[in-house]
């Protein structure tokens, strides 16, 4: 279907990094038929600005020039305020009827109501002859209240199969499989209960700082910027029943009943069960760097989390009694993130030597994509001795292709309106429910902010999380 997709905040570093490369390799594979691109944003840029931009973009993510041309000559700028109704007149005016419309909205997010209120009065969401979807980048809210009333502003004027709104991990490889690990297999799911698992532990470690983000990371903080979303999502992922089909709306059916079972926590159970802390100066992969209070842009006081771990508890039959251990932070030792689901121990212990920790399979989400179970074995020789062995399933070397970009297969899902990757409105309003009371927690000091040095595997205070049932993270 010819389509044409029109890029709010074109001038933007998402647009630069991700979606004009992802954009580019859709159109190099041959996935995209008869498409324009408008790039619509406040800079005083042309059309062949913007292509120059877009080229750079490109060469920074080194592709070669083989089609941008081609490329470049479907692409073309609009300069506008977001809320002036003369660029959503040109905008109307560029746009064939016929076409599908594709908004994304990549600004920050304080542009997002005027974007969509303008599109509502220049007659370009709802109720044109071809499909017209809007694409929402996070944060989707600053909290559930806010994200309510988003929700309800976009819905007065996209019907909610239009709305897109994106978490990017839904989108990478590894996290795809994870559906497919668990429902496409048959042995794993007889035992994914409580009665065999012991704990779920879930690590989003960073090496990167807050980078050139300060501003909008001093307000959000690891908690909404990672748990709400990303690691919320592996967790329900992890944690949903199986979906009646594959259908966005079965599978994200699911998701939201793991939302709802998720077990708020109260005070005291902040107080104990949370962690929350700011990195110091360090030294991360060999380079010396400074505290998060003198990143540029940071305030000299600020209280902004860049480390956060939870443990979770589900309400649900499936998993009551099982800890979910969830952590994440910037300035860590490298860039790790794993779901590692820990099984129990054999109810009797035959082997003298004892039990070593036995069956964990962990999902490597990045880098070195895969899977790797790891399983109690017999050492050869004459001595009744054993140790943890594992069996790898690596991506990179398993099907001798690279995996696409998160990217490129949420920009083509949300081409051709398959909503499967994508965060439904309840699932959003959920889970803050879950985050909120976490928040306001934090912010009346509930949980005192630690600090860590950066480099290291975050602050000492976490290790309790873990202890409180006798066991300790994963090494980073
Ligand atoms: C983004 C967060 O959503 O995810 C960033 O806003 C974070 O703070 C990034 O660095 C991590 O994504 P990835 O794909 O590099 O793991």
């Amino acid at each position: 279907m010819p389509f044409t997709l029109v890029v709010y905040g074109a001038t933007g570093d998402l647009a630069s990094r991700k979606l004009f490369p992802a954009l580019y390799t859709l159109y190099r594979e041959g996935a995209l038929d008869d498409w324009r691109m408008i790039g619509f944003a406040r800079r005083e840029w042309n059309d062949d600005t913007f292509r120059s931009e877009i080229s750079k973009s490109l060469d920074r993510s080194g592709f070669d020039s083989t089609a941008r041309d081609a490329f470049l000559s479907r692409c073309s700028y609009i300069r506008s305020e977001f809320d002036d109704p003369k660029g959503y007149a040109s905008l109307a005016e560029s746009i064939s009827d016929q076409r599908e419309l594709i908004h994304y909205l990549a600004t920050t997010p304080d542009n997002y109501r005027k974007i969509v209120e303008r599109l509502g009065a220049a007659g370009l969401a709802r109720l044109r002859s071809a499909a017209t979807r809007v694409v929402v980048e996070k944060p989707f809210g600053r909290d559930g209240n806010e994200a309510q009333k988003l929700n309800r502003y976009i819905a007065e004027r996209f019907d909610e199969e239009s709305i897109f709104r994106i978490d990017h991990y839904l989108g990478k490889e590894t996290v795809q499989n994870i559906a497919v690990f668990r429902f496409g297999n048959s042995i794993f799911e007889p035992v994914w209960n409580n009665a065999h698992i012991e704990f779920v532990e879930i690590t989003v470690a960073e090496a990167v700082g807050v980078e050139t983000r300060a501003a909008y990371f001093e307000k959000s903080g690891a908690l909404r910027d990672m748990v709400q979303n990303h690691i919320l999502q592996l967790l329900a992922l992890v944690a949903m029943e199986p979906p009646s089909s594959l259908t966005a709306d079965a599978i994200r059916d699911e998701k939201v009943k793991v939302f709802r079972s998720l077990r708020s926590l109260d005070s005291a159970a902040i107080a104990r069960d949370t962690v929350r802390a700011q990195y110091g100066a360090g030294i991360v992969e060999g380079n010396s760097v400074p505290a998060y209070r003198d990143e540029k842009g940071v305030s000299p006081g600020s209280v902004a989390e860049t480390y956060a771990a939870l443990k979770i508890h589900l309400d649900s039959w499936r998993w009551a009694g099982v800890p979910f251990i969830i952590r994440t932070g910037k300035r860590l030792s490298r860039r790790l993130s794993e779901i590692t689901v820990h099984f129990k121990a054999p109810p009797i212990d035959l082997f003298p030597r004892g039990w070593t920790g036995g069956n964990k399979l962990v999902f490597r989400i990045q880098p070195d994509e895969g899977l790797t179970l790891y399983l109690d074995t017999k050492i050869p020789g004459l001595q009744d001795k054993s140790r943890s062995v594992s069996m790898d399933f690596l991506y990179g070397t398993g099907f001798g292709i690279p995996s696409p970009e998160a990217y490129e297969r949420l920009l083509l899902d949300a081409l051709i309106g398959d909503g499967t990757l994508y965060t439904r409105r309840d699932e959003v309003e959920s889970s803050w429910a879950f985050i909120d009371p976490i928040r306001k927690a934090w912010d009346e000091n509930v949980s005192p902010l630690r600090s860590y040095e950066a480099g290291l595997s975050g602050p000492s205070e976490s290790v309790q999380l873990p202890l409180s049932f006798g066991k300790t993270w994963r090494r980073l």
